[in-house]
C-alpha cells in the first residue's frame, strides 16, 4: 500500500493498494495497530470484498472501493448506514448524477438498479464506514441481490480521488451531525430519497407497503389490515402489484 492524497481530506492519510483482500479488513488491521481517525484505505480491486450480511461484494477494477475510519465513545447505531448512503448520493448529486436513490437499509439505486453499498462495522469503540461503488457493467455483484446490478458509469472517466475525496467531506460532517443529533436529523431528507417508500415489499414472511422510515431509521411497513409493522433488520424484496 502506498500514501496518496484525497483532494481536501486532511483528517487521515489515505493508502492506495491496486489489488487488496478487503479494505474494510486491512483497515480493521491498521486500526488494531492504532490508526488515527481518518484513515483511509482505497482499493483498485479486491480479492475478498465483503457485503452485508456475510455476502461477497464481487469487486473487479474499474469500480470504487474504499473504507474509512471514524472514532466514537459508543458504537454507532447500525441507522448510520442510511445517513451514509444519504452523504454518498449528495456527493455525487453534486458532480452531476441526480437520479439517485437510497434503497433500505445500505443500497445505492441507480434507475432501480443497485449500483453501491454501504458497510458500516462499529468495533470498540471504532466505525469503519466501507463503500463500493460499480462504474463499470456487472453482471453479478452480490450473493442473492434482488435488485439488478447497475454502474455510475458517467463516473468512469472521473479520478477516483475527485469522487472520493467529494464523498468523505459529505460523509464526515454527517458522521459527526449523528453522533450529536441521531437518525431524526436526516429522517426526512432520507424519506425524500428513499427508492422504497410507497412500494409493496416483502421482509421475511410479511407483505405491506412501505410508509416511512422511524426515528431511529426502522422502516415502518403499512399491512393489508392497516396496522403498521416496524422492521428493523432483514433484506427487502420487492413484490409485484397484483
Ligand atoms: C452491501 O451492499 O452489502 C455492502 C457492500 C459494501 C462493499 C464495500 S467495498 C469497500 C469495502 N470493503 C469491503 O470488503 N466491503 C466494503
Amino acid at each position: 500500500m502506498k500514501e496518496v492524497t484525497i483532494p481536501g481530506w486532511k483528517k487521515g492519510p489515505v493508502y492506495f493498494s491496486p489489488k487488496i483482500d478487503s479494505t474494510s479488513d486491512q483497515l480493521r488491521i491498521l486500526a488494531e495497530k492504532g490508526a488515527p481517525p481518518g484513515t483511509v484505505i482505497w482499493a483498485g480491486k479486491q480479492t475478498r470484498g465483503r457485503g452485508r450480511q456475510g455476502k461477497k461484494w464481487v469487486s473487479p477494477s474499474g469500480n470504487l472501493y474504499f473504507s474509512v475510519l471514524f472514532f466514537s465513545e459508543k458504537n454507532i447505531d447500525p441507522s448510520f448506514s442510511l445517513v451514509a448512503g444519504g452523504a454518498v448520493i449528495k456527493a455525487l448529486e453534486n458532480e452531476g448524477e441526480s437520479n439517485l436513490q437510497i434503497k433500505w437499509p445500505n443500497d445505492i439505486i441507480l434507475n432501480g438498479s443497485k449500483v453501491g453499498g454501504i458497510l458500516c462495522e462499529n468495533f470498540s469503540g471504532k466505525l469503519i464506514v466501507g463503500i463500493g461503488l460499480n462504474l463499470v457493467p456487472m453482471d453479478f455483484m452480490v450473493e442473492n441481490n434482488s435488485f439488478p446490478p447497475g454502474n455510475l458509469s458517467e463516473f468512469q472517466k472521473v479520478p477516483g480521488e475527485k469522487i472520493i475525496g467529494c464523498i468523505l467531506k459529505e460523509l464526515d460532517r454527517d458522521f459527526w451531525i449523528f453522533k450529536e443529533k441521531g437518525f431524526f436529523f436526516f429522517r426526512e431528507e432520507l424519506v425524500n430519497k428513499s427508492f422504497l417508500m410507497d412500494r409493496r415489499v416483502q421482509v421475511d414472511d410479511l407483505t405491506g407497503r412501505v410508509a416511512s422510515f422511524g426515528n431511529q431509521g426502522q422502516l415502518i411497513i403499512e399491512l393489508p389490515d392497516g396496522s403498521k409493522k416496524e422492521i428493523w433488520q432483514g433484506s427487502i424484496f420487492l413484490k409485484e402489484e397484483g
